[in-house]
């Protein structure tokens, strides 16, 4: 499986960067600790870890991933030649690579909803996760995690022994009925990661911003943000150049949430 799996999805990228050098695991505790370990010991820029399964996967803020077999369990070490302001907008560009990816592969739309998650039909069928070890003007290197819930139904992720985060949660499986060919939607989402991480290098930071607006349903509508310490309500009005959420307060101020739970609100 290593073999074939590494051997094929090299073979058939068409990439100048990302994706030359991959590394595959049957199991791992978390491909983003591994790559973050590689990325200090200094693998080139590009590399890929992939793994079957993961016994201890990271999601945003401290939850865990539960990652069985048939997912996309993926890390790939950016050293960005740009500066750390754009750090930030990295998760929207590998959510853009996945949502494009799928699109291809299904005809499905999918669906973003700030700052990380894709989602279909209201549910998560994917996450970003960004780590840097970025020092301003020094650089440094940046590690992309996405977590694709692909071959294995939501059932899977119920039956596991940790049910964290997993209202809201589909999978590919389950929205289309069969298996998706993994070794395609990985070379897909590679490329087009590739494609909008030369976008971003190119300066092209509010094309990539829209890009990711047009498909999120928030803007325009009423909100409720958590960001760990607070709750605020107001109304979701913008993204600014950093990709931080700006949301109009009910006494008319712009309140600018850099990183958070976001969900609609029904509630005035
Ligand atoms: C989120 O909370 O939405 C982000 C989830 C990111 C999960 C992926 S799976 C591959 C990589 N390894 C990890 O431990 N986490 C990320």
């Amino acid at each position: 499986m290593e073999i074939d799996f590494a051997k094929q999805l090299r073979g058939s990228l068409k990439v100048k960067e990302l994706g030359l050098h991959i590394h595959f695991f049957d199991k791992i505790e978390s491909t983003q600790d591994c790559a973050l370990s590689m990325a200090q010991n200094d693998s080139p820029s590009g590399t890929v870890i992939i793994a079957e399964k993961q016994s201890a996967g990271r999601g945003r803020m401290g939850k865990k991933w539960i990652s069985p077999k048939g997912g996309l369990w993926m890390s790939i070490i950016l050293q960005p030649r740009f500066t750390s302001r754009k750090i930030s907008l990295i998760q929207f560009i590998g959510a853009l690579a996945v949502g494009d990816s799928i699109l291809e592969m299904t005809g499905i739309v999918c669906t973003h909803k700030w700052p990380n998650d894709i989602l279909i039909r209201g549910k998560k069928v994917c996450g970003i996760l960004v780590d840097a070890n970025f020092e301003g003007d020094k650089g440094g290197a940046v590690v992309v995690g996405i977590g694709l819930n692909a071959n294995f139904s939501t059932q899977e992720l119920f039956n596991s022994a940790t049910l964290e985060g997993c209202s809201d949660v589909t999978t590919l499986r389950d929205e289309i009925k069969h298996d998706i060919a993994l070794n395609d939607i990985t070379k897909l989402i590679i490329e087009k990661l590739e494609h909008y991480y030369l976008l971003l290098e190119d300066g092209k930071t509010r094309e990539i911003i829209e890009s990711w607006k047009q498909g999120s349903e928030i803007f325009g509508q009423r909100v409720t943000v958590n960001d760990g310490n607070n709750v605020f309500n107001g109304r979701a009005l913008d993204l600014d150049d950093s990709g931080a959420l700006l949301i109009t307060l009910a006494d008319g101020s712009v309140k600018k949430i850099l990183f958070g739970e976001v969900r609609v609100s029904y509630a005035v």
